[in-house]
């Protein structure tokens, strides 16, 4: 076994604010929640399904039990700032045996389309796996 112990302690809670990383190599950052669990943030996307050049885009959500159980529930919207697109994501935030902080979401992106024939099109679905970004401010 490689390293023993750790001598940091992990999170108590699993906490939704501060920077993000995901699978696909997105970064988003979430700030503090309201009083009623409300936040809002940035994400900033690696990829797109559009020509648009990226550009870091606003998001809003809320999560659960906010002094209550730990691991909670969120749901945030991403209103794209260079496309016609919106995506939600719906997840919970769990804190692994290590102490780890991991968001687990499952998203869907709606694209514009140009007339309701093309609606079949226009929702794609995934998943992503969001871990702590913890670079120097
Ligand atoms: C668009 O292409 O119109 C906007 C960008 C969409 C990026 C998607 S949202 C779901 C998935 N997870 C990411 O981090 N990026 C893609």
């Amino acid at each position: 076994l490689c390293c023993g112990t750790s001598t940091e302690s992990p999170p108590l809670q699993c906490v939704l604010t501060g920077r993000w990383t995901n699978d696909l190599g997105s970064n988003m950052t979430i700030g503090a929640l309201n009083g009623k669990g409300e936040f809002t943030g940035s994400y900033h996307t690696a990829v797109t399904a559009t020509t648009n050049e990226i550009q870091l885009s606003p998001l809003q959500g809320s999560q659960h039990n906010t002094n209550k159980k730990s691991q909670p529930t969120f749901g945030f919207t991403v209103n794209w700032s260079f496309s016609d697109s919106i995506t939600v994501f719906t997840g919970q935030c769990f804190t692994d045996k290590d102490g780890k902080e991991v968001l687990k979401t499952m998203w869907l992106l709606r694209s514009r389309v140009d007339n309701i024939r093309s609606d079949w099109k226009a929702t794609r679905i995934g998943t992503n796996i969001f871990t702590r970004l913890n670079l120097k401010e």
